[in-house]
């Protein structure tokens, strides 16, 4: 049996004790093992949630639980949870986490201390899409020469409502927050930053820089004004949030900001809450990746996918990092450029 404890029982971490009850028959097949999730921590006991698991509002009581095998972590910020994932790892237990935050200022040292400790992210991109997946194991015969697409779902969400339906801006963000699509902070989203998180994530497996979101360009999608909408709609063109890596030379230029792209093409196409991301590999070529880059299950489903293959593979099976590139140092474009 996989004992997991999740930090973080909103949406996500319900939508992952969820899944391992529903899909519980063909989770055990797969996995090898029974992965039970023994105990959930929330900041407020009295708040009624969809789930049926043993709560606490202590994190040392599943730090400090050495029957836990798997810690998930899904509470948001970046010190906090930073500390967190670092206790879970010095006691030797794996970690799950979809905090793409954390990841853009401290991946590579998390990675570094997990050592063969599992330390898993899959969630933490484009919800659903099991694109980590796909960059580490599926392409990796390629040198990847560029990645750009929609990684943000509720800047896409707003975008086609206001696009396609004529909605206020702030009346969609507080649909994308009732959706449980945007972050607690929502300026993470439209900011761009979210994106940029997400990108440099992207980044760091594919080309193994280690660069942190201050030092791209990003702009998000709070200065689209009405007159911007109904140029697009005119000319038949749409409006998207991309974030955009492309390799040139040894260098990789990063940067989000909103794009416009003629209705006909594919990313154009990519409504709603939905993520599309191109990726081009030099042998491969293009290849392109949808669905729900947010929401509790579609989200939850990758952090399964990670609680899966730890069971499957246990320790030993440490994640790509700097030594990605052998010969070929790839550095940051200058954002000036
Ligand atoms: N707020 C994020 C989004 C959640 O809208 O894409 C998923 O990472």
């Amino acid at each position: 049996m996989l004992r997991v404890g999740i930090i973080g029982v909103g949406t996500v971490g319900a939508s992952v004790a969820n899944i391992l009850r529903d899909n519980k028959n063909i989770i055990t097949a797969r996995a090898g093992k029974e992965i039970v999730p023994v105990l959930g921590v929330v900041s407020n006991l009295h708040k009624t949630r969809n789930v049926d698991i043993k709560l606490t509002d202590d994190i040392d009581d599943v730090l400090n639980d050495d029957s836990i095998d798997v810690v998930v972590e899904l509470m948001g910020g970046i010190d906090k949870p930073n500390e967190i994932v670092r206790k879970a790892l010095l006691k030797g237990k794996a970690v799950v986490t979809a905090n793409k935050a954390l990841l853009a200022y401290h991946r590579y040292e998390l990675q570094e201390l997990a050592g063969d400790i599992p330390f898993e992210f899959e969630a933490a991109v484009a919800g659903g899409i099991p694109i980590i997946n796909a960059l580490r194991d599926g392409l990796s015969a390629n040198h990847i020469k560029s990645i750009q697409g929609i990684m943000n779902g509720t800047c896409n969400y707003m975008l086609t409502r206001m696009i396609n339906d004529g909605v206020d801006y702030l009346e969609i963000l507080k649909e994308a927050q009732e959706l449980g699509y945007a972050e607690s902070d929502p300026t993470f989203d439209v900011g761009g930053f979210d994106a940029a998180h997400k990108l440099l994530i992207l980044g760091s497996i594919a080309y193994g820089i280690d660069v942190k979101p201050e030092d791209i360009l990003i702009e998000g999608i709070q200065n689209i004004t009405s007159a911007d909408i109904a140029f697009a709609k005119e000319f038949e063109f749409s409006i998207k949030l991309l974030g955009i890596a492309k390799k040139v030379g040894n260098e990789v230029e990063l940067r989000v900001h909103p794009v416009l792209i003629p209705e006909n093409k594919m990313i154009a196409k990519v409504d709603g809450v939905m993520n599309g991301i191109s990726v081009v590999g030099d042998k491969v070529g293009e290849t392109m990746f949808y669905g729900a880059g947010a929401g509790g299950d579609a989200t939850a489903s990758a952090v399964v996918a990670n609680l899966i293959d730890i069971a499957r593979k246990g320790k030993g099976s440490p994640m790509l990092g700097f030594e990605n590139q052998p010969g070929e140092k790839i550095t940051l474009m200058s954002k000036d450029n």
